[in-house]
Protein backbone atom coordinates (compact mmCIF):
# COMPACT_ATOMS: atom_id res chain seq x y z
CA UNK A 1 0.00 0.00 0.00
CA UNK A 2 1.49 3.27 -1.06
CA UNK A 3 1.62 6.11 1.56
CA UNK A 4 -1.23 7.97 -0.23
CA UNK A 5 -3.64 4.76 -0.22
CA UNK A 6 -2.79 4.42 3.66
CA UNK A 7 -3.63 8.31 3.98
CA UNK A 8 -7.17 7.06 1.94
CA UNK A 9 -7.81 4.07 4.19
CA UNK A 10 -7.29 5.72 7.45
CA UNK A 11 -9.98 8.84 6.41
CA UNK A 12 -12.09 6.09 5.50
CA UNK A 13 -11.74 4.87 9.43
CA UNK A 14 -12.25 7.87 10.94
CA UNK A 15 -14.86 9.15 8.86
CA UNK A 16 -16.99 6.17 8.93
CA UNK A 17 -20.79 6.10 9.92
CA UNK A 18 -23.68 4.01 9.94
CA UNK A 19 -26.76 4.45 8.01
CA UNK A 20 -30.09 3.80 9.26
CA UNK A 21 -31.87 4.53 6.20
CA UNK A 22 -31.48 2.08 3.87
CA UNK A 23 -32.56 1.53 0.34
CA UNK A 24 -32.11 -0.42 -3.21
CA UNK A 25 -30.05 -1.03 -4.69
CA UNK A 26 -28.57 -3.70 -2.15
CA UNK A 27 -24.68 -5.25 -3.41
CA UNK A 28 -24.82 -8.26 -5.70
CA UNK A 29 -23.70 -11.51 -4.66
CA UNK A 30 -20.40 -11.03 -6.41
CA UNK A 31 -20.10 -8.04 -4.42
CA UNK A 32 -20.65 -9.97 -1.06
CA UNK A 33 -18.21 -12.36 -1.96
CA UNK A 34 -15.90 -9.68 -2.23
CA UNK A 35 -16.63 -8.10 1.32
CA UNK A 36 -16.72 -11.76 2.64
CA UNK A 37 -13.09 -12.18 1.98
CA UNK A 38 -12.46 -8.81 4.00
CA UNK A 39 -14.41 -10.20 7.09
CA UNK A 40 -13.23 -13.78 6.48
CA UNK A 41 -9.52 -11.95 7.33
CA UNK A 42 -10.37 -10.79 11.06
CA UNK A 43 -7.96 -11.57 14.07
CA UNK A 44 -9.10 -15.11 15.22
CA UNK A 45 -7.25 -16.87 17.89
CA UNK A 46 -6.05 -20.50 16.65
CA UNK A 47 -7.85 -20.35 13.21
CA UNK A 48 -11.52 -21.19 14.68
CA UNK A 49 -13.64 -19.54 12.32
CA UNK A 50 -16.50 -18.65 14.61
CA UNK A 51 -18.46 -16.63 12.39
CA UNK A 52 -21.90 -17.27 10.63
CA UNK A 53 -23.32 -15.05 8.51
CA UNK A 54 -26.94 -15.63 6.89
CA UNK A 55 -28.29 -13.45 4.38
CA UNK A 56 -31.86 -12.42 4.41
CA UNK A 57 -33.44 -10.14 1.07
CA UNK A 58 -36.35 -10.08 -0.88
CA UNK A 59 -39.23 -11.60 0.61
CA UNK A 60 -36.92 -13.42 2.67
CA UNK A 61 -37.35 -10.49 5.04
CA UNK A 62 -41.15 -10.54 5.68
CA UNK A 63 -40.87 -14.02 6.42
CA UNK A 64 -37.42 -13.76 8.80
CA UNK A 65 -39.54 -10.73 10.79
CA UNK A 66 -42.92 -13.19 11.28
CA UNK A 67 -40.32 -15.43 12.50
CA UNK A 68 -38.81 -12.98 14.80
CA UNK A 69 -42.38 -11.79 16.37
CA UNK A 70 -43.59 -15.34 16.93
CA UNK A 71 -40.28 -15.86 18.79
CA UNK A 72 -40.56 -12.83 20.45
CA UNK A 73 -44.01 -13.18 21.63
CA UNK A 74 -43.00 -16.75 23.68
CA UNK A 75 -40.64 -14.25 25.77
CA UNK A 76 -43.07 -11.49 25.76
CA UNK A 77 -46.95 -12.07 25.40
CA UNK A 78 -47.86 -9.50 26.33
CA UNK A 79 -46.35 -7.09 23.08
CA UNK A 80 -49.04 -4.98 21.64
CA UNK A 81 -49.89 -5.10 18.12
CA UNK A 82 -47.80 -1.99 17.52
CA UNK A 83 -44.75 -3.97 18.91
CA UNK A 84 -45.98 -6.92 16.85
CA UNK A 85 -45.89 -5.37 13.88
CA UNK A 86 -42.84 -3.00 14.65
CA UNK A 87 -40.86 -6.70 14.69
CA UNK A 88 -42.42 -8.12 11.69
CA UNK A 89 -41.59 -5.09 9.28
CA UNK A 90 -38.30 -4.91 11.38
CA UNK A 91 -36.32 -6.49 8.41
CA UNK A 92 -37.82 -5.04 5.81
CA UNK A 93 -35.96 -1.38 6.84
CA UNK A 94 -33.28 -2.77 3.87
CA UNK A 95 -32.31 -4.07 0.93
CA UNK A 96 -30.38 -6.63 2.86
CA UNK A 97 -30.43 -8.35 6.37
CA UNK A 98 -27.16 -9.96 7.15
CA UNK A 99 -27.83 -12.17 10.64
CA UNK A 100 -24.13 -12.41 12.29
CA UNK A 101 -23.60 -15.48 14.82
CA UNK A 102 -20.72 -16.93 16.71
CA UNK A 103 -20.37 -20.75 16.20
CA UNK A 104 -18.71 -21.09 19.95
CA UNK A 105 -16.37 -24.12 19.98
CA UNK A 106 -14.87 -25.40 23.20
CA UNK A 107 -10.73 -25.09 23.06
CA UNK A 108 -8.17 -24.77 26.02
CA UNK A 109 -6.46 -21.64 25.31
CA UNK A 110 -9.76 -19.85 23.58
CA UNK A 111 -12.68 -19.09 25.69
CA UNK A 112 -16.30 -18.13 23.72
CA UNK A 113 -15.18 -14.01 24.70
CA UNK A 114 -12.63 -14.31 22.29
CA UNK A 115 -14.61 -16.13 19.57
CA UNK A 116 -17.12 -13.74 20.14
CA UNK A 117 -14.87 -10.65 19.58
CA UNK A 118 -13.40 -12.15 16.59
CA UNK A 119 -16.75 -12.30 15.30
CA UNK A 120 -17.66 -8.95 15.57
CA UNK A 121 -14.19 -7.98 14.41
CA UNK A 122 -15.26 -10.18 11.30
CA UNK A 123 -18.69 -8.40 11.32
CA UNK A 124 -17.73 -4.68 11.28
CA UNK A 125 -14.54 -5.76 9.00
CA UNK A 126 -17.71 -6.48 6.45
CA UNK A 127 -19.23 -3.19 6.98
CA UNK A 128 -16.47 -1.37 6.30
CA UNK A 129 -15.76 -3.57 3.08
CA UNK A 130 -19.26 -2.56 1.95
CA UNK A 131 -18.83 0.97 2.82
CA UNK A 132 -15.70 0.68 0.38
CA UNK A 133 -18.14 -0.41 -2.45
CA UNK A 134 -20.09 2.47 -1.58
CA UNK A 135 -22.90 0.58 0.42
CA UNK A 136 -24.28 1.42 3.34
CA UNK A 137 -25.20 -0.07 6.56
CA UNK A 138 -26.00 -0.28 10.27
CA UNK A 139 -25.08 -2.99 13.45
CA UNK A 140 -28.17 -3.59 15.19
CA UNK A 141 -29.42 -6.11 18.05
CA UNK A 142 -31.67 -5.21 20.55
CA UNK A 143 -33.85 -7.94 22.59
CA UNK A 144 -34.07 -10.16 19.80
CA UNK A 145 -30.54 -11.01 19.30
CA UNK A 146 -30.38 -12.10 23.01
CA UNK A 147 -33.97 -14.06 22.87
CA UNK A 148 -33.36 -17.70 23.14
CA UNK A 149 -36.81 -18.11 21.83
CA UNK A 150 -35.22 -16.18 18.60
CA UNK A 151 -32.47 -18.31 18.52
CA UNK A 152 -34.11 -21.34 18.46
CA UNK A 153 -36.37 -20.02 16.04
CA UNK A 154 -33.39 -19.58 14.44
CA UNK A 155 -32.35 -22.79 14.42
CA UNK A 156 -29.18 -22.17 16.35
CA UNK A 157 -28.12 -24.18 19.55
CA UNK A 158 -26.59 -23.67 22.40
CA UNK A 159 -22.89 -23.14 20.62
CA UNK A 160 -24.16 -20.52 18.86
CA UNK A 161 -24.61 -16.88 19.61
CA UNK A 162 -26.19 -14.27 18.13
CA UNK A 163 -23.79 -10.84 17.67
CA UNK A 164 -25.91 -8.98 15.65
CA UNK A 165 -28.02 -7.96 12.34
CA UNK A 166 -26.05 -5.80 10.06
CA UNK A 167 -29.07 -3.68 7.62
CA UNK A 168 -27.46 -3.49 4.32
CA UNK A 169 -28.57 -0.94 1.12
CA UNK A 170 -27.78 2.47 -0.60
CA UNK A 171 -27.81 5.36 2.00
CA UNK A 172 -30.99 7.04 1.60
CA UNK A 173 -29.90 9.92 3.83
CA UNK A 174 -26.32 11.88 3.61
CA UNK A 175 -23.97 10.52 5.95
CA UNK A 176 -24.06 13.09 9.27
CA UNK A 177 -21.34 14.19 10.18
CA UNK A 178 -18.55 12.64 12.45
CA UNK A 179 -17.77 15.00 15.63
CA UNK A 180 -14.11 16.54 16.09
C1 LIG B 1 -22.99 -4.59 19.31
C2 LIG B 1 -23.75 -3.40 18.82
C3 LIG B 1 -25.14 -3.39 18.92
C4 LIG B 1 -25.88 -2.29 18.49
N1 LIG B 1 -27.25 -2.33 18.55
C5 LIG B 1 -27.98 -1.28 18.11
C6 LIG B 1 -29.40 -1.32 18.10
O1 LIG B 1 -30.02 -2.30 18.49
N2 LIG B 1 -30.07 -0.22 17.67
C7 LIG B 1 -29.41 0.89 17.24
O2 LIG B 1 -30.08 1.86 16.84
N3 LIG B 1 -28.07 0.94 17.21
C8 LIG B 1 -27.33 -0.11 17.63
N4 LIG B 1 -25.97 -0.07 17.61
C9 LIG B 1 -25.31 1.19 17.29
C10 LIG B 1 -25.24 1.48 15.82
O3 LIG B 1 -24.70 0.38 15.11
C11 LIG B 1 -24.37 2.73 15.61
O4 LIG B 1 -23.02 2.46 15.95
C12 LIG B 1 -24.84 3.92 16.40
O5 LIG B 1 -26.13 4.26 15.96
C13 LIG B 1 -23.91 5.12 16.31
O6 LIG B 1 -23.78 5.53 14.98
P1 LIG B 1 -22.34 5.61 14.29
O7 LIG B 1 -21.88 4.17 14.09
O8 LIG B 1 -22.60 6.32 13.00
O9 LIG B 1 -21.44 6.37 15.19
C14 LIG B 1 -25.21 -1.17 17.98
C15 LIG B 1 -23.81 -1.19 17.84
C16 LIG B 1 -23.10 -2.30 18.26
C17 LIG B 1 -21.59 -2.32 18.09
Amino acid sequence: MTSKENTAFLSTLQQRVSHPRLELPGPSSDQMANCYQAAFRAPDHAWLRPWRFVECQGAQRLAMGHLIAEAMQVDQPDLTPAQVDKLVNGPQRAPLLIICYAHLTEHPKVPASEQLLATGCALYSLSLALGALGFGSVWRTGASCYSRAVHSKLGLTEQDQLVGFLYVGTASAPDKTVPE
